[in-house]
C-alpha cells in the first residue's frame, strides 16, 4: 500500500491552503494526492501541465498506475508551430511522461492545432471540456515569472482559452525542451477557465521558485503576476516543497 508522507504543519507560514512538503518527499506526495482524487471520483476531469515540476509526479504516477476509471485528462496549453507528434509539443510530453505510460490511459484532451486554426482549436477544446460538465481540477505549475499555462504577464481573471504570444523566458524553456523552430506563439486554457475549474491545485518546487512563490501568495493580486488571481478561488490548494518556501514569511 502506497503512504503517502503528510505535509508539514501550515500553520507557521499564515497560509491555510498551503501545503510544504520535504523535498524528497514532494512527488511521492503529489502523486498520492492524484490518485487518490482518481480513486474518489473515477469520472474525475483533471487538467495537467507540461514544464519541469510535474515531471517526477508524472513518474511516481505512472509507477503508482492507479486505476484512472473513465477519467478525462485535458492538457492545459500547446505550442504552436510544431509539428504533430513533435518531442517538444505539449501533448507529446504529458503523453509520454503519464497519459500513454498509464496501463489503461484515461482519454486525452488536447487542442486540434494540427486539424483546426489555433482559434477555432480553442473553441473546440473549450467546448469539449463543456460537454464533459467542465474541470473537476486544474493542475498548474507555477511559471517563474508568475505564469500559469500560458497565461502570460499582462493576463486578466476573466481571459478566455485563446493564442497568446509567448514571453521571453517561456520561449527559452521550449527551447530547452528542444522545440526547433522556437514558438512564439501558443493556446492555453484561460485564466477564466482556470478560476471555472472546482478544485485547483498549485504546484512549485526549488529554490529557483521562492521569490515568485512569495510575490504569488502575498505579494499584489495582479496581472503582472497572474497565479495571484487564483488566490480568490475557494478551491485552491498550493502544493510546494521546502526549498520553494525560502522567501515566505
Ligand atoms: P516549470 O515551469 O515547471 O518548467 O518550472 C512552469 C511553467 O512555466 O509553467
Amino acid at each position: 500500500m502506497h503512504v503517502r508522507p503528510d505535509p508539514v504543519s501550515t500553520a507557521d507560514t499564515g497560509h491555510a491552503n498551503l501545503g510544504v512538503v520535504p523535498t524528497a518527499d514532494w512527488a511521492d506526495h503529489a502523486a498520492g494526492l492524484l490518485s487518490d482524487r482518481l480513486a474518489a471520483k473515477p469520472d474525475l476531469v483533471v487538467c495537467l501541465p507540461t514544464g519541469s515540476t510535474p515531471v517526477p509526479l508524472y513518474a511516481r504516477l505512472s509507477e503508482l498506475d492507479p486505476a484512472v476509471g473513465s477519467a478525462t485528462v485535458v492538457l492545459l496549453d500547446e505550442y504552436l508551430g510544431l509539428p504533430a507528434g513533435h518531442p517538444a509539443r505539449c501533448d507529446s510530453m504529458l503523453g509520454g511522461a503519464l497519459v500513454d505510460r498509464l496501463s489503461r490511459p484515461p482519454r486525452f484532451v488536447t487542442f486540434a492545432v494540427d486539424s483546426a486554426d489555433p482559434e477555432a482549436a480553442c473553441r473546440r477544446y473549450d467546448a469539449d471540456i463543456a460537454v464533459l460538465g467542465g474541470l473537476d481540477l486544474v493542475v498548474l505549475g507555477l511559471g517563474a515569472n508568475g505564469h500559469v499555462g500560458m497565461n502570460e504577464p499582462g493576463s486578466l481573471p476573466d481571459s478566455p482559452t485563446r493564442v497568446v504570444e509567448l514571453a521571453a523566458s517561456t520561449r527559452e524553456a521550449a527551447a530547452g525542451y528542444g522545440a526547433d523552430p522556437v514558438p512564439t506563439h501558443g493556446v492555453t486554457l484561460g485564466m477564466a477557465g482556470i478560476l471555472a475549474a472546482r478544485e485547483i491545485w498549485l504546484l512549485a518546487t526549488g529554490i529557483g521558485k521562492a521569490a515568485i512563490l512569495r510575490e504569488t501568495l502575498d505579494g499584489p493580486v495582479t496581472g503582472d503576476v497572474p497565479a495571484t488571481f487564483l488566490r480568490g478561488h475557494p478551491g485552491l490548494r498550493v502544493i510546494v516543497d521546502e526549498a520553494a518556501t525560502a522567501e515566505l514569511g
